[in-house]
This record gives structure tokens, C-alpha cells and sequence, in this order.
């Protein structure tokens, strides 16, 4: 089957790229743990996933999922909103993923929001380890994906880039406004500035 690009199967690819074994990753945005599980493959068994969500029924379609492919052990599934991130992470990340929006089906006014988002986006950008890289897809095409969009870009475009790489990914050709993807990846070592 071909498989044509959008935002979600370039961030899987760089993930793919960025992850190995042992690896301690976060999904920020948990839902139905379609992306959870990805990362708990991809960080084998002697990783770890931490993922967030503010619903119940993501915590309770995750588990289950995870259960059923035997990866529930590399995952710890908090039931809290990602601008809390710090109270539950201690130890520096490889990588951050944000899937921003609602969840497809589910209740669409139980979005991510431009506010906590930036708060989130903020501590990630403190957990990253060298070489680790944070992607958020991002959905300008309703209301609040399009204020996210802004303030997320707002503040990445700012980021010096003596300590980060900063690259946003969009259809320059496409209507309706399509996802696009933020990807913020903190260099190895400090460039000299020249
Ligand atoms: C587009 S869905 C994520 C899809 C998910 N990655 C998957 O694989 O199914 C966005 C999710 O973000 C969650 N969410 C919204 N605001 C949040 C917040 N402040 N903190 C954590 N999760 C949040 C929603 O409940 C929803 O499940």
C-alpha cells in the first residue's frame, strides 16, 4: 500500500529516526494510544514512555491497547493535564510528541488550548535531552489549532539557535489549511556563534 506524507507520518518517521532502546519518551496528547503504542515499540523494552491525558476513557483505551500488545510495562499513563508535565517527569526525554486538537469521535471541546499547550511546550523544551526533539502536529484548520499555531510559532521562532533547531513543515499547495508539523530539536553542543 502507498503511504502519502502528512504531518502525522513524518513526525512517525522521525521518531523512527530519533528512537532506540532504553529511550525515554513522552506522549503528550495519550487519546485512543494509537501513538503511545508506537513509541513503546519503537523504545523497546528497556524503555519508557510517559503519557498524558485530561480524559479517563484515554487512560482506560490506552491500557487496553497497550494489554493487548503486551507493551502496558513500558508505558506510565497519567490522567493529568500535560502543563503539569514537571510534577510527574524527573529525568531528562529523548523525544516529545504533541498530537494537538481533539480527539476524531470523541467530544470536540475537550481540545488542547493555545495557553496550556505553550506551558506544556515550555517545560519539554527543559526535560529535552541533547539531540532530543519535541514534534507537534498541529491542526490550523479550526479555531484553536490556528491560535496554537500562532503562539507555538510565536515562541519556537525565538528559540536561538545556538541551542535549537527549529523547522515547521506544512503543504504549501493544499487548501483547507492541512496539519502541519513543529518540530524543535535541541543541538548536541553549543555553536559557536560566527
Ligand atoms: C488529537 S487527540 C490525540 C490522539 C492520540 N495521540 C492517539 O494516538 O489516539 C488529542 C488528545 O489531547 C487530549 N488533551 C486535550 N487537552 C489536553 C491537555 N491539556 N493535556 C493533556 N491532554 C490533552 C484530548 O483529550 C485528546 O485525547
Amino acid at each position: 500500500m502507498n503511504t502519502f506524507i502528512n504531518a502525522i507520518e513524518i513526525s512517525k518517521t522521525i521518531c523512527k529516526l530519533k528512537l532506540r532502546n532504553g529511550d525515554i519518551a513522552v506522549d503528550c496528547t495519550m487519546g485512543n494510544g494509537h501513538d503511545t503504542a508506537f513509541l513503546c515499540q519503537l523504545v523497546g523494552e528497556k524503555g519508557k514512555i510517559y503519557a498524558f491525558d485530561v480524559q479517563e476513557s484515554a487512560i482506560i483505551n490506552t491500557k487496553k491497547k497497550l494489554q493487548e500488545l503486551n507493551l502496558l510495562e513500558r508505558a506510565e499513563l497519567i490522567l493529568d493535564d500535560h502543563q503539569n508535565i514537571d510534577k510527574y517527569i524527573k529525568e531528562n526525554v529523548k523525544l516529545v510528541i504533541f498530537n494537538l486538537g481533539y480527539l476524531p469521535g470523541g467530544n470536540h471541546e475537550i481540545t488542547t488550548k493555545k495557553e496550556t499547550t505553550l506551558e506544556a511546550l515550555q517545560k519539554c523544551l527543559e526535560l529535552l535531552e541533547p539531540n532530543g526533539i519535541i514534534l507537534c502536529v498541529i491542526y490550523p484548520g479550526h479555531e484553536n489549532g490556528k491560535l496554537e499555531k500562532e503562539a507555538l510559532g510565536s515562541l519556537t521562532s525565538k528559540l536561538s539557535q545556538k541551542d535549537y533547531n527549529v523547522v515547521n513543515i506544512c503543504f504549501t499547495n493544499q487548501i483547507n489549511n492541512p496539519p502541519e508539523l513543529l518540530c524543535i530539536e535541541k543541538v548536541q553542543f553549543s555553536r559557536r556563534s560566527t
